[in-house]
């Protein structure tokens, strides 16, 4: 079975076309992150713009670099939410006209799904049941997958994901949206011991996770340089630094909870925030101390691309699953709604 994978949840529109039998033909993404830099943030309205402008010429593309002709496809996968409205909109709107023109099943996918399968694409895939981080701009969740479909929510952030935390505090230090990429490459080479930023909510039991204190600490702490008039680029570095080991320290504790209290041997990491090469680093220690093995995609599948909507429907699909004709665009859609396969 051959899918067409659309993703237009955010400020990103992917596409990819995913053989069952074959895998991945080719994927090709359009960023919209220059284009959202000079506010600060996505701004919503224009990424629904944008969206339109760039789905059907990169549809165009992908089948075309995937040697793949219309008739071959045997399915569309969209993503139907969590995300922005306007933007889920266009994506679910091409995809169902373009599933009924070509008279094909169409599928809404879970956003959060489609990371959480990311890893899958990957030479070794983690086999299922597994735990899995989902460390994303709107998510920080930890999850046991007992199937594709059945997730458990063992702990989440009460308050702000790690990833609005990393923008967040990366605002704070100067820097461009999205942050999380530029604090650790600020990080790199900086005294990860001068400041010394809480590890919050790991003092007590549970796997529920906060970043918003973490975000304050940063202010104060930037703020107490900026009024002596000795914020210097190695104190910057150094703040970056103390921030990104506090985010990944508390995420390896969690995990390691949710490893313990599961009994489960596999750790999936997913979503942009998995693309930090410290947590990475530190949970590949972690695991490896519980006699466990660490999952993730590699670097572009990490954060939001059409080849994870592909791949995750394409299961579904392929399962016998598919939308009826609806426009399915749910901003927010709790991953416990999900059916099983
Ligand atoms: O999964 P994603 O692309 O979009 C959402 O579904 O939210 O995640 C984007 C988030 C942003 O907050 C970004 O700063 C963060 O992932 N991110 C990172 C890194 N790469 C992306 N955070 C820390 N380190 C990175 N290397
Ligand atoms: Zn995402």
């Amino acid at each position: 079975m051959r899918v067409l994978g659309i993703e237009t949840s955010c400020d990103e529109t992917g596409v990819a076309v995913y053989d069952t039998e074959l895998g991945l033909l080719g994927d090709a993404l359009y960023s919209q992150v220059a284009m959202h830099a000079e506010y600060g943030g996505v701004v919503p309205e224009l990424a629904s713009r944008d969206h339109i402008k760039r789905l059907i010429p990169l549809i165009n593309e992908v089948l075309s670099s995937s040697n793949t002709e219309k008739s071959q496809i045997d399915a569309i996968a969209y993503t139907a939410g969590p995300g922005l409205i306007g933007a889920l909109m266009v994506g679910a709107s091409t995809a169902r006209a373009i599933a009924f023109a070509w008279d094909v099943p169409a599928i809404g996918v879970h956003h959060m799904e489609g990371h959480l399968l990311a890893p899958m694409l990957e030479k070794s895939p983690p086999k299922i049941p597994f735990v899995a981080l989902l460390v994303s701009g709107g998510h920080t969740q930890l999850v046991e997958v007992k199937e594709i479909g059945d997730y458990t929510l063992l702990g989440e952030s009460l308050d702000d994901a790690a990833g609005e935390a990393f923008d967040k505090a990366a605002k704070m230090l100067g820097l461009d949206y999205p942050g999380g990429p530029l604090i650790a490459k600020l990080a790199q080479g900086a005294d990860r011991t001068r400041f010394k930023f809480p590890r919050p909510m790991t003092d007590r039991p549970g796997m529920d996770m906060s970043f918003s204190g973490l975000k304050t600490f940063t202010l104060n702490t930037v703020n107490k340089f900026k009024e002596a008039g000795t914020l210097d680029l190695q104190t910057q570095a150094d703040i970056a630094a103390a921030f990104e080991e506090a985010v990944v320290d508390t995420l390896a504790i969690k995990c390691k909870r949710a490893l313990q209290a599961t009994g489960l041997k596999q750790l999936v990491i997913a979503g942009g925030v998995s693309a930090n090469q410290r947590l990475r680093e530190k949970l590949e220690v972690m695991v490896k101390k519980e006699k466990s093995e660490l999952f993730y995609a590699r670097p572009e599948f990490c954060t939001d691309n059409g080849a994870m909507i592909a791949f995750a429907g394409a299961q579904r699909l392929a399962a016998g699953q598919s939308s009826d004709l609806t426009i399915l665009a749910k901003p927010r859609w709790p991953m416990n709604e999900l059916s099983t396969l």
